[in-house]
């Protein structure tokens, strides 16, 4: 019997503890989901053993004493906490107690958002805001009326004709994208961020100088009335108070509205739920009021909390668990992205076991390490992520994370290039990781133009070990497809093969093969995008096919050497000095052509070669009979240079239909225009090769 008592005890020191960092010092122990585990536990032992049960328990009293600094405020009536359902039985059960109190069994309910900020009464005498408090122990809350003057969608004075006394219960909180910017800037300017916009609230209420209040985005919503002078008689539902609070211009949560019976306040709970992810700020639940102040009135109160309305939560989106691991994860780009593993966790209704770091300067600033005790966050289909550290739990002798200086997988260098947040893998081609995005790069249909090689073939390929590069392609023989097919299938579980299937078998393994080998005979401009260097499109891959002529030329060009090709900036010309600079991707080019993959190479069409030779070209406007793209291109082709901007140094602007600003700047600078009349002529007189 002592241990439940012992337990009761245990549980209440526990809530108590959290309840001081979660309301008096904004600096959260649990997250929600514990925290309401630990007082439904209580709650049920109390229930089971009213003998034990203290009359100071919390919960039988809704938060803590205010923090020292605030002047305390009693309230005129008391602010009073809700009942939580965590289940549509625990629903079915409200309303089951209110059909058999109120004969009603499809009653009218007000159905809002559960907003997660903080409770703040606020009282208008004559129509003129005088004073707001927070909750506190619900009769007596701190006054944060200086702070509240700060919060703009507070009005300091009511529309219209109010009571002479009107108090308006509601939400403080932080829209989650004003959240999102403050921190933003925050970590811009070197200040510290809000840990989540619930805290951001709480906290920034909680400012002892208005001024540091004012500089955060605070907002409120109304939900209900504390004392009020004369109540218009035509008001006798909770949903007309809300509308009538309105007109004084008290903003009101717009998903608020009614439903009728349990079904009604279901319904609205999954609707809500599904958008939760998509409102502008955080909610923890949707609440359900009975709508009539009789039936209200009917079912009256139990301890601090109303028996005509309910909290009905969501599950947690926040939880609380220990890094057993940082690993990173490679890419399709090379791009590494460290990856907490996790003690495994239920979050939102899913077990969770990894979550994102992001990169390493987020690392850095959360200092998250191995072992420690942190918060996932996991909202819709977002990826988890570690939201912050519990320090307090951190033990004895870690160290701070670093970057690891190879890949995992291939052991190549890993690289942060300057002013860039992503780390990546310099492996390339060569980092099995990268290869299989590669490889679908490599074979798609403006690349390589491989029919027939997908997704999942490429990924069957390279996890049974058939391919690593892109030069592997090409060493394939028949039995290869054949077995590869058999071992995917077993793994897969599938139903061993008839003698009809294999022989659908073998055909499909010739038509890759045929395809594979049609792949060899390509040209130079397909093999350059066809490599997957980084930021190296078709056109660039053809700028450069058409400029050197040749692919040893572009591989040994040096950075400054391709800054000269048109168009190529330095960028550009940097990546690709680089990936040809990698061993291992001229080890897979080699490769791939002592596997036969050819092509025509010739002399450089240079610029000065052409008719247009030297001369920089603008585009503007729109063109009848092709794109702009197409125009650029076949004008490259002629020796042109293409330019985005008008300036002295360009030679013709090209004018298509709608022409605005640049074919003026280029009249005034009495530049030679051409119309598209001119274009094609001149087109057609020196294409002399297109066949089209
Ligand atoms: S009504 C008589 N409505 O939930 C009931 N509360 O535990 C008084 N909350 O302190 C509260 N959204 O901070 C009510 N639409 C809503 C709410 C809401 C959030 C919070 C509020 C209150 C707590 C109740």
């Amino acid at each position: 019997m002592d241990l439940f008592r012992q337990r009761m005890r245990q549980l209440q020191a526990q809530i108590e503890e959290a309840n001081y960092r979660y309301y008096v010092l904004d600096d959260p122990l649990l997250p929600d989901a514990d925290w309401d585990r630990l007082l439904r536990e209580l709650q049920d032992l109390e229930h089971r053993h009213p003998e034990f049960a203290d009359p100071n328990s919390p919960t039988q009293r809704v938060g803590n004493r205010p923090a020292s600094g605030f002047r305390e405020l009693a309230h005129s009536v008391p602010m009073l906490s809700l009942a939580n359902a965590f289940s549509d039985d625990e629903i079915e059960d409200f309303a089951g107690r209110i059909a058999k109190e109120t004969g009603d069994d499809n009653p009218v309910f007000s159905v809002e958002p559960k907003l997660d900020g903080l409770a703040i009464s606020l009282r208008y005498e004559n129509g003129v805001f005088i004073r707001g408090a927070t909750r506190g122990d619900g009769s007596t809350g701190e006054d944060v009326t200086a702070n509240l003057r700060t919060v703009k969608c507070i009005p300091l004075k009511l529309r219209g004709d109010a009571p002479t006394v009107l108090e308006v219960r509601g939400e403080v909180y932080m829209p989650r994208a004003d959240f999102e910017s403050y921190n933003a800037r925050a970590l811009a300017e070197g200040g510290k961020t809000l840990a989540n916009p619930r805290n951001g609230a709480a906290g920034s209420l909680r400012q002892l100088d208005p001024r540091v209040t004012a500089t955060r985005p605070l907002a409120f919503y109304a939900y209900g009335l504390g004392e009020v002078s004369v109540m218009p008689p035509s008001i006798q539902t909770h949903s007309q108070s809300l509308a009538w609070v309105r007109e004084f211009g008290l903003p009101v949560c717009p998903e608020a509205g009614t439903a009728r019976g349990p079904a009604g306040v279901l319904d609205f709970y999954h609707r809500l739920g599904a958008q939760r992810d998509a409102l502008g700020y955080d909610i923890d639940g949707a609440v359900y009021k009975l709508d009539r102040f009789d039936q209200q009135r009917a079912m009256g109160f139990v301890s601090r909390a109303p028996r005509w309305a309910i909290a009905h939560k969501y599950p947690a989106q926040e939880q609380q668990t220990v890094i057993e691991a940082i690993d990173v994860q490679v890419g399709r780009t090379g791009a590494i992205t460290p990856v907490a593993r996790l003690a495994p966790v239920q979050v939102a209704g899913v077990v969770v076991t990894n979550a994102t770091l992001h990169n390493a300067d987020q690392i850095t600033r959360l200092d998250v390490r191995i072992s420690d005790t942190v918060i996932v966050r996991r909202a819709g289909d977002v990826i988890p992520e570690v939201v912050r550290v519990i320090e307090d739990r951190r033990p004895a002798a870690t160290t701070p994370w670093r970057m690891p200086v190879h890949c995992p997988i291939c052991g190549s260098a890993i690289e942060r290039e300057e002013g860039e947040v992503v780390s990546r893998c310099t492996g390339g081609l060569f980092c099995p990781a990268q290869s299989k995005q590669a490889l679908i790069h490599f074979s798609s249909r403006r690349a390589m133009d491989i029919d027939g090689l997908g997704e999942r073939l490429i990924e069957d390929l390279v996890d049974l070990g058939y391919v690593k590069t892109i030069a592997d392609l090409y060493t394939l023989r028949l039995d290869d497809f054949l077995a590869m097919k058999r071992r995917a299938e077993e793994r897969d579980g599938s139903t061993p093969e008839t003698v009809k299937a294999g022989r659908v078998a073998s055909k499909w393994a010739e038509n890759l093969l045929q395809a594979i080998d049609a792949s060899r005979a390509t040209v130079l401009e397909r093999v350059l995008f066809a490599l997957g260097i980084r930021d190296v499109g078709e056109s660039t891959a053809k700028t450069l096919a058409r400029h050197f002529g040749a692919l040893d030329p572009i591989m040994s060009a040096d950075e400054s050497v391709l800054r000269e090709v048109p168009d190529i900036g330095p960028v550009v010309a940097a990546r690709i000095a680089h990936f040809f600079a990698q061993a291992h991707n001229r080890e897979v080019i080699a490769a791939l052509r002592g596997n036969g993959v050819h092509w025509p190479e010739g002399p450089p069409q240079r610029a000065q070669d052409g008719p247009l030779a030297g001369k920089t070209i603008v585009l503007t406007g729109g063109l009848a009979a092709m794109s702009r793209d197409e125009a650029g291109t076949r004008l490259e082709a002629l020796g042109a240079k293409l330019s985005g901007s008008v300036s002295k140094k360009t030679g013709i602007l090209i004018a298509g239909e709608a022409a605005g600003s640049k074919l003026a700047k280029a009249r005034e600078l009495g530049l030679e225009i051409w119309d598209e009349a001119m274009l094609l002529s001149f087109l057609a007189d020196n294409e002399g090769g297109r066949d089209d």
